[in-house]
């Protein structure tokens, strides 16, 4: 009898775009067989503001990556961003009983540490162990079998508001699909983008997107600091429309055009025809001041990071810098612009390595969408639902009961 063959969807739902893959796991590692996306309309800063209009949009790329991987697809992946995505480092102690550590004390202290004082409409995503201490000895990945008479863990643990992680997966269920998990999207997209060892020795991920910006700062192979921000393209944008006067459409079409992140590496007699609104002439204007209406604004994005990176105290300890994804990386001149501000080495981070992956999906607005088929790893993927009691174990099976009686 012919394997069954196990498919993984994941579904990045963007204030920009909603993208859709289908994947399978093979010897050779993931193999991408469907691609669907669509314009996203109804949300807000990386927020779902309307669930209607998000479940058409997840329609809309479900049938069209169904179509491609010629399967059905009924539980996905999804993302989740929007400011009220939070990163908190947290700690536990516990005593060790009969001088050796158990798998029970290794629970007890993670329950210890994930006791955070979160606000009540707070939902733990993620516990991310970033190290156990036995008797004062750091850096222990396992320290199950260890002897000591003290065990502390350190974990950094992400929550999300539990309203927009309703009304994301509300749209999901809407759409046909229950959910079978929900990744920060700035772990997503570093899965997608960073090596192992940037993540031993230090790194940072920014992916810049429509309407957010997620960061995840990582040492000694672990997320060390995440925050998420609701500023993105969207902004540049608007500032363009602004100053020229013209829509937010003309705007954009301008921006990806002939956008740059750098005045200065803008031919001073190259111009650009800005269309009229309401009737009134198409105007020229510089291509340079483009560039200088742009600068200012992804300047203030990267000050607002680097101040977040500063404030977590891990500033200091990332030797390999940067690397900058999401659809914003886009910009030419951005990568210059992110090392001047961040005084870090910074490069481009481009999804590589994956099976199947077409010219279509070959950009880092694609980065959080290939990290949810790709998965976290096992440590990080295995927290929620078995230490947190958190939104796979405990909330999952009514959201999908309920995605029965509003289908039916
Ligand atoms: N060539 C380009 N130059 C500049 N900006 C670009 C370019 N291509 C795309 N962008 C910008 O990238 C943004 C979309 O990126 P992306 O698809 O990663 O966002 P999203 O995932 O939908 O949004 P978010 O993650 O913020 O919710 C838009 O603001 C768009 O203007
Ligand atoms: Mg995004």
């Amino acid at each position: 009898m012919a394997k069954k063959r196990q498919l993984i969807a994941g579904l990045d739902v963007g204030t920009q775009k909603v993208a859709l893959l289908v994947a399978e796991h093979t010897s050779r590692g993931i193999e991408i067989l469907g691609v669907g996306s669509s314009a996203s309309r109804g949300l807000r800063a990386g927020r779902v503001s309307d669930v209607d209009r998000t479940t058409e949009a997840v329609l809309a790329a479900l049938t069209e990556a169904e179509m491609m991987a010629g399967s059905q697809i009924h539980n996905v992946t999804v993302s989740i961003s929007g400011d009220h995505v939070c990163g908190t480092n947290s700690h536990g102690v516990v005593a060790i009983e009969n001088g050796e550590v158990s798998q029970r004390a290794s629970r007890r202290v993670i329950a210890a540490a994930q006791a955070v004082p979160l606000p009540a409409d707070q939902r733990i995503l993620h516990l991310l162990c970033r190290e156990f201490v036995v008797d004062g000895q750091s850096g222990i990945i396992n320290p199950v079998g260890m002897s000591g008479v003290r065990l502390e863990a350190h974990l950094h643990v992400i929550s999300a508001g539990e309203s927009a992680l309703r009304n994301l997966v509300k749209s999901c269920n809407k759409a046909g699909l229950s959910v079978s998990g929900v990744i920060a999207s700035s772990l997503a997209s570093a899965e997608a983008v960073l090596e192992p060892e940037e993540k031993d020795l230090g790194v940072a991920v920014i992916d810049i997107g429509a309407g957010t910006i997620d960061l995840a700062v990582f040492h000694a192979g672990s997320v060390v600091h995440s925050a998420v921000f609701a500023v993105g393209g969207i902004d540049v944008t608007r500032d363009v429309a602004q100053v020229l006067e013209t829509t937010l459409s003309e705007a954009e079409g301008l921006k990806k055009r002939y956008g740059c992140a750098a005045p200065d590496l803008v031919d001073e007699e190259q111009t650009v025809e800005v269309a009229g609104v309401g009737g009134r002439t198409p105007r020229v204007v510089g291509r340079r001041l483009l560039a200088e209406i742009m600068e200012p604004r992804l300047e203030e994005m990267f000050e607002t990071v680097l101040d977040s990176i500063i404030r977590s105290g891990f500033g200091e300890l990332l030797p390999n810098g940067v690397v900058l994804t999401g659809g914003t990386s886009m910009t030419p001149g951005i990568v210059g612009l992110a090392a001047r501000v961040l005084q870090m080495p910074v490069r481009l981070g481009e999804p590589t390595g994956i099976e199947g992956l077409s010219d279509e999906i070959d950009d880092p607005s694609w980065a959080s969408a290939l990290g949810l088929v790709l998965g976290l790893p096992e440590k990080d993927m295995a927290t929620p639902g078995k230490w947190a009691g958190g939104i796979g174990a405990r909330l999952m099976p009514s959201w999908v009961r309920r995605r029965f009686k509003e289908m039916f």
